[in-house]
Formats: C-alpha cells, structure tokens, sequence
C-alpha cells in the first residue's frame, strides 16, 4: 500500500506557522471638525482625515477603528492606551512632542481669524481687547492667550470650534481665531452668518500630524510607512482633491 505524499507545508499545524496578525487600531478624533473629521447625517464619521488614515491603514497593513473623541479629553485616552493612534487635525507642537510621539506632517495649516462682515478687524492686534471665542487647548486657543494674556476675560474658551463660531453668528463674541481650513469652511457653508475671514502675516506655520503613545514605536512606523506610501502614489492627491476641490 502506497504511502500518501507528505502534506504541504501550508497545511502544517497551526502552531507551527503563525497566521500574520492584522493589528486593528482604536483611533481617537474629535468629529467636530469638518471637513477633517465630522459626523455625516448618519453619524458616521467621515471627513478627510478618516479618508487619509484609512488609506494609510490599507497601505500598511492594519486596520482602524474610529471612535468620537473629545477634544479636552483626546491625549489622556491616548496617554491612558484608550486610543492608539489619534488623527484630528493635531499641530504638531515642541511643547506636545513631550508627552506624545508625532508621525511625519500630513497637511499645513494656519490660523485664521473669522469675524462678521462689518467689523473692523484688519490684523490679529486689533483683537487685543475684543472678545474672542477659540477652542479650549488648540494653538489657537495658545495665540489669543499670548495676545491677551492668561488672566483675562476676554477670551471665552468653547469645548469645540463650531460653538465658538455659533457664538460669533449670535454676538457673543467679536471675533473666533481657528484653523484656516476649518474657518473656511464654516463661512463657506454658512452664508447666512455673514462672516469674513482676516488673515495675519504673524501667525506660524503649522502642521498636523497623526499622534501614538510616546513609545510606540510599532503603530508609528506603520503610520509613516502608509504616509509614505499615499504620498508616493497619488492616493494623498486624491483625498486632498475630494475634500477641498483642488
Ligand atoms: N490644529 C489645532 C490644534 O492642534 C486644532 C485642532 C482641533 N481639532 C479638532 N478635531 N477639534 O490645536
């Protein structure tokens, strides 16, 4: 009786040829903040930064799970392991580089001053003593301190951007400083607020970068290799193309 052939090696015991694990990822995004991250009408979050790490993901080889983040809230449930990876449109700052580790830039940014129609704001100084509504803990939140100093009570701090920019529409503030691509946005789809944006020479480039665990070496790589990967490709063209038309 004929011995039956070896079996290939494919077929081997589990044990002895470990299945390669895809890793899924928590991600943290606060999804106030369109069109980088925000909810759809069917409360799915979308926006361009959901676009970009998916296709990160997908290039590297692991997978995301998106999760509603608040923003005061965002890098403690990072620095607590509740999030893996945060993506949510974070400058990347020297002072936040202490306590989180940075991927490589994905998208530039600035502030952006909005104010209504008439006012007569022509450069960040003329907001010295105005009231102006910011987000609590963002670099523009860090610029209007600066310029009207810690103590006072003209900067009216909001939990998320569009409340600062609904203050605007309804008068309780003078004026909102943002990120650029946010305030464009808002004043794009808003006509009815009848805002005008005011741009100021003195604010700083920035930068946003997806954030992991100082330490986490693993999920940052991973991160960086799908960048890479987007930008080589045309695929990081092409979400930049569907979400802002250029
Ligand atoms: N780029 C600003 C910062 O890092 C604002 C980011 C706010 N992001 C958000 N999803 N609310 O401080």
């Amino acid at each position: 009786k004929q011995e039956p052939p070896p079996a290939p090696a494919a077929s081997a015991p589990a044990s002895a040829a470990p299945v390669p694990e895809v890793k899924t990822f928590t991600v943290g995004t606060d999804a106030a903040y369109a069109p980088f991250e925000y909810q759809n009408e069917k409360g799915e979050i979308v926006g361009f930064s959901v676009d970009l790490l998916t296709a990160v993901a997908e290039k590297a080889g692991f997978k995301v799970k998106f999760v509603n983040t608040p923003w005061e809230g965002i890098f403690n449930a990072l620095a607590q392991g509740d999030r893996d990876i945060l993506i949510s449109s974070i400058t990347i700052t020297d002072e936040r580089k202490q306590t989180m580790d940075f991927s490589d830039p994905y998208f530039d940014a600035v502030q952006l001053i909005a104010v209504k129609d008439g006012a007569k704001v022509t450069k960040f100084a003329d907001l010295k003593k105005l009231k102006v509504g910011v987000q609590t803990g963002t670099t523009g939140d860090e610029v209007v301190t600066k310029l009207q100093g810690k103590t006072a009570t003209t900067t009216k701090r909001f939990e998320s951007t569009p409340l600062a920019l609904k203050e605007l529409e309804s008068g309780g503030v003078d004026a909102v400083v943002a990120d650029n691509g946010v305030v464009i946005h808002y004043v794009a789809n808003n006509p009815g607020a009848k805002f005008k944006t005011v741009a100021d020479s003195t604010f700083a480039p920035e930068q946003y970068g997806l954030a992991v665990k100082k330490g986490n070496a693993e999920a940052l790589a991973l991160v960086n290799k799908g960048l890479a990967a987007i930008k080589a490709d045309g695929t990081y063209a092409a979400i930049y193309k569907k979400t802002f038309g250029v």
